[in-house]
């Protein structure tokens, strides 16, 4: 029986690498029993069985939930509706609608945005001789990229934030899970609002192109409109900030890495493969058999949930030579910690750009780097990182060269 990964806090152990390896070694595909009313579930934990699952959209669904918790409690209401929950053929249809928010010019114009705030941020930062970096830089970002691609108005940006905040803020107890739900149902009335606007007056934002947009000959609804804008906050805020704030966590606990990244420019992209891969922002993805299958033996049936740990797959020995060591010229790095096949993270490109634009800002602007206190871990069994990062730097020396 897989050690107990509903509960949050072995997502915050770092020490559970030593079950993920027994899982994977003994167990790769893994009962989880059924417990009181919660059903139980399979788990995967090898990279290559993942990846084949990922692929299966035909016998394996996200229509039910694509996250463990929603699974084990009745399935996700968007199923049909909101793109990362949704089968093919009707996912294609929608994801093509989507694509163009996330085409090569789109991504440059973000990139300029994202370029001068983190700029500016973490000068900030640097002047100040350290801070928070979750929410003096981290926390920033990624939101401000996502109201740039829905065009949210300058105003509205602040409440943006707290909202998300609120929404994503669930971490197990029922008084989080209640503000989540009422911060969940004020983004989409937020943006039904900016509907009627975005009909007569359509731009090239994401709300434009899902107002405007349609799947199969027809209009998306509302509601789809709102679910997939809701898609794209949930889908990368937070995700991009674990991963920005786990770059710098894994830079200090490195420093000789962090030392090679600043004298070699050249290693910005593989550095930004291997933050994605370390940081695995997203522990897990979720799926339910249309159908009876087998898989290493294991027999599935048609209704059971299926886990696939990202986790365990991006330190799997077969594929990452020397998995437990954070390389910044890793190559090849084919992590899956954006997904893969079909319902591949759309927003990509984006969190590649953010944390491209990071790293290149600390190497330009930063020379000493290290922790100035305790740093504090998120709840969750979908989401780990880190929510706390105190840091001490100063300004950077000649090393480093502008890019
Ligand atoms: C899908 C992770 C950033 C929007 C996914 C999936 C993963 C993922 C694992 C696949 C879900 C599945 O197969 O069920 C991440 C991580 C990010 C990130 C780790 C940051 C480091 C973003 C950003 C955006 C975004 C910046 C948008 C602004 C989406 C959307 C989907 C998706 C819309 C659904 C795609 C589909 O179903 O076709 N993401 N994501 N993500 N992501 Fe991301």
């Amino acid at each position: 029986m897989p050690f107990g990964l509903i509960d949050p806090a072995v997502h915050q152990d770092p020490d559970a690498c030593d079950a993920w390896r027994t899982l994977r070694d003994s167990h790769p595909v893994s009962w989880c029993e059924a417990e009181g009313d919660r059903p139980g579930f399979w788990v995967i934990t090898r990279y290559q069985d993942i990846a084949a699952v990922y692929r299966d959209t035909a016998r394996l669904s996200s229509e039910q939930g694509n996250m463990l918790d929603t699974l084990l409690t009745g399935g996700d209401s968007a199923g049909g509706r909101m793109l990362v929950v949704t089968d093919p053929p009707r996912h294609s249809a929608v994801r093509k609608v989507l694509q163009g928010a996330f085409s090569a010019r789109a991504m440059a114009q973000v990139a300029d945005s994202v370029r001068t705030a983190t700029r500016d941020l973490v000068a900030a930062v640097v002047d100040a001789g350290g801070g928070d970096f979750v929410a003096d830089v981290a926390a920033q970002i990624p939101l401000m990229a996502i109201c740039e691609l829905l065009d949210v108005p300058p105003a509205d940006r602040a409440l943006m934030l707290d909202l998300t905040m609120a929404a994503m803020g669930a971490d197990g107890t029922a008084e989080a899970a209640e503000a989540a739900a009422d911060a969940q149902e004020d983004i989409l009335l937020y943006y039904a609002g900016l509907l009627p606007g975005r009909r007569e007056f359509p731009g090239g934002d994401v709300v434009s192109l899902l107002a405007n947009g349609e799947a199969g000959g027809k209009p998306l609804s509302d509601a789809e409109v709102l679910l997939n804008c809701y898609n794209i906050i949930i889908g990368g805020d937070e995700t991009t900030r674990l991963s920005s704030a786990g770059a710098v966590l894994a830079l200090i606990d490195h420093p000789e890495q962090w030392q090679r990244l600043r004298e070699d420019e050249g290693l910005l992209d593989s550095a930004v493969e291997e933050v994605l891969r370390w940081t695995t922002p997203v522990t897990h993805l979720g799926r339910t058999a249309t159908t009876d299958l087998t898989l290493r033996g294991c027999d599935i049936a048609a209704g059971d949930i299926v886990t696939l740990w990202n986790t365990s797959a991006n330190r799997d020995p077969d594929v990452f030579a020397d998995p437990y060591r954070f390389d910044v010229s890793r190559t090849p790095n084919r992590h899956l910690t954006l997904g893969h096949g079909p319902h591949f993270c759309l927003g990509g490109p984006l969190a590649r750009v953010e944390l491209r634009v990071m790293l290149a800002e600390l190497r330009n602007q930063v020379g000493g780097l290290e922790l100035a206190g305790p740093v504090e871990r998120i709840r969750s069994s979908f989401l780990t990182g880190v929510s706390r990062l105190p840091i001490r730097c100063t300004a950077a020396g000649p090393t480093a060269s502008s890019s």
